[in-house]
């Protein structure tokens, strides 16, 4: 018997919306995420993707509406507490170490979260011995982050950047891992990189990624949510939303016009 359907979603918002003075920028949204689902959230920009994942990650509380996580009401939980549960995103640039090595980092992101001490603690140890920890390695190679070990964080592309907080998002062990806008500013081909690190992680996690452009995510994403003016306008498979009426009317002009250049 299949008890997916049944089954309690991961995480959920039910009529969640966000108003900033007179602007909805979140307007009565219902979503949900089943166990290790990979959904996109798509949408032109000022769509309300950033404030809705902000909403799921606690960063700014809903004006109205309800979020839960396995069936537990979070809507009134910080950022911090929801880590603590197992919600995590991809933290953009702010939070790697740039004049620490990658390892560093890596080692710096498994122990906090892990044995939750403190960065001083860390930084006064002798490091050498974190660096044999089983977990660490493996995120180095399946984050294809080898060569790029001792460098320092500094000098890293931005695609490798983007490899490295990602990885070091995954270290923590998150249940969800939410990322916005992953691939964002970086180069076709430092995108295939970043995707297929992100691939590596399908079935181990749950995953929510915000896109801006649908073709991007086309093979990577089970189901997407497509947001127009604070609302979800289309939801469904790739096929689905591209042929949408109100997708086509909204979002899509838009990537079809950069795409076809006219
Ligand atoms: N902190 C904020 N204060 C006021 N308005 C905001 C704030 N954050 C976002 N907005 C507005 O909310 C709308 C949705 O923005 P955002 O969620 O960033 O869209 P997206 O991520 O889809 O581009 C936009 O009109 C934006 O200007
Ligand atoms: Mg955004």
């Amino acid at each position: 018997m299949n008890l997916k359907h049944t089954a309690t979603p991961v995480l959920q918002a039910q009529g969640v919306t966000k108003r900033f003075g007179a602007l909805v920028a979140v307007d009565h949204v219902d979503f949900q995420m089943a166990e290790h689902e990979v959904v996109a959230i798509l949408g032109s920009n000022g769509a309300g993707k950033t404030t809705f994942f902000n909403l799921l990650t606690g960063m700014f509380a809903p004006s109205e509406g309800t979020i839960f996580y396995k069936g537990e009401n979070i809507t009134q939980l910080s950022p911090a507490e929801r880590v603590a549960k197992g919600l995590t995103r991809s933290f953009q640039l702010t939070s790697t170490f740039d004049t620490l090595t990658v390892l560093d980092n890596l080692v710096l992101a498994y122990y906090r979260s892990h044995y939750k001490t403190t960065i001083w603690n860390l930084l006064t140890t002798r490091t050498a011995s974190l660096h044999h920890e089983p977990k660490i390695i493996e995120a180095i190679e399946t984050f294809d982050l080898q060569d790029i070990q001792s460098r320092f964080v500094r000098s890293l592309s931005l695609g490798e950047k983007r490899r490295l907080e990602i990885a070091m998002a995954i270290l923590a062990d998150p249940e969800v891992l939410l990322l916005d806008e992953p691939l964002a500013g970086l180069a076709e081909s430092e995108i295939k990189g970043v995707l297929k690190v992100l691939r590596n992680q399908i079935g181990r996690q749950t995953i929510l990624i915000v896109e801006h452009k649908i073709s991007h995510i086309q093979d990577f994403a089970q189901r997407l949510v497509v947001m127009h003016d604070g609302r979800v306008v289309a939801e469904g498979g790739y096929e689905e939303c591209l042929n949408h009426p109100e997708v086509r009317r909204s979002y899509w002009q838009i990537e079809a016009t950069e795409d076809a250049n006219a």
